[in-house]
């Protein structure tokens, strides 16, 4: 799967953030082993603590039609250097193993990551087995 098709659809889904307090958008879409695409953009509440990042989004779109297994997810946001994603959701992506993290500035750059990179020494499911 092209990486660009991957970003413009990241960016094409970050027109659609719901950001009207941190007016912060971002965007991402995320390719499953199947080949289909989720995209998603962070969706902001006045009740600040409910807001949810666009990585959240696309990942739980995508579980809740049934896909667990992803490639890859593109994040994009209009930042001087690439975006990175926050802790949290490290964390939603380490719940479905390891994938390739794909993370854009605005103008473009990209800086290549994946879940296990970004998220070493990781609580997981292994710990709940007392
Ligand atoms: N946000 C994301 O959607 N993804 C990230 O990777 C970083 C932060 C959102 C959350 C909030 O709506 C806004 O950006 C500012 O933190």
């Amino acid at each position: 799967m092209n990486d660009e098709l991957l970003i413009k659809l990241a960016n094409e889904a970050k027109e659609n953030a719901h950001a009207p307090y941190s007016k912060f958008r971002v965007g991402a879409a995320l390719l499953t082993k199947s080949g289909k695409i989720y995209t998603g953009c962070n969706i902001e509440n006045s009740s600040f603590g409910l807001s949810v990042c666009a990585e959240r989004v696309a990942i739980f779109k995508a579980v809740s039609e049934g896909e667990k297994d992803f490639e890859k997810i593109v994040i994009v946001a209009d930042t001087d250097e690439t975006i990175r994603p926050c802790g949290a959701c490290r964390q939603v992506m380490a719940e479905f193993g390891d994938f390739e993290v794909i993370m854009v500035s605005k103008k473009g750059e990209i800086s290549r990551s994946s879940v296990r990179k970004l998220l070493p020494y990781r609580f997981n499911g292994d710990f709940l087995k007392i």
